[in-house]
């Protein structure tokens, strides 16, 4: 771990799962380290550490970012979603009927269970996120849509079949489409 002098520290203000924090890190230390070390959010996970596999992807204002090309700097007055924070009070739910014995767990993360969507579970905290930021964007996709909205998320185990029967299996409970009547 390296090692900062006070003077080159920067104080920064974030929203982080909802919760405004004040943190003072080197400003350039990336904020993949900033989650994991200072936050002690370790469900960020670090794969390439070069901004290829998506294993840290989080919730940056709103869009799909990897943590590991973010200096913490540039997190100051942003608004942060790690995968903590996914299944926080006020999220909206696709199914309250799946898994009812783990009610903490989002959605997603419940069809990533069911469908077998995770192995040794690395790339899945970015994979899931990158589906929630996918069924934000469309809430009923298409093959296509589903490969290009996670091709940023590489995953090492699973042959990817599952995942996108995952997210095919979240996207189903979705509320259907409305149709606009003539
Ligand atoms: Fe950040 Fe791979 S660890 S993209
Ligand atoms: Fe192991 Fe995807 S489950 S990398």
């Amino acid at each position: 771990m390296n090692t900062f002098c006070p003077k080159d520290m920067t104080t920064i203000h974030l929203t982080i799962n909802n919760t405004p924090t004040t943190l003072t890190v080197p400003p350039m230390k990336r904020l993949l380290d900033v989650l994991r070390e200072d936050l002690h959010l370790t469900g960020t996970k670090e794969g390439c550490g070069e901004g290829e596999c998506g294993a840290c992807a989080i919730l940056f204002n709103g869009e799909l970012a990897n943590s590991c090309l973010i200096p913490a700097l540039q997190a100051n007055n942003a608004t942060l979603t790690t995968i903590e924070g996914l299944a926080l009070p006020g999220e909206a739910p696709l199914s309250s009927i799946l898994y009812p014995q783990s009610p903490a767990l989002h959605p997603i993360q419940q069809c990533f269970l069911e469908q077998g969507g995770a192995q040794c579970g690395i790339c899945t905290p970015g994979m899931i996120l990158a589906t929630h930021h996918l069924l934000t964007q469309h809430p009923h996709p298409t093959d296509l849509q589903i490969h290009e909205g996670l091709a940023g998320n590489l995953c090492r185990c699973t042959g990817y079949m599952r995942i996108f029967e995952s997210v095919k299996q979240a996207a189903a409970h979705q509320p259907p489409p409305t149709t606009l009547s003539s």
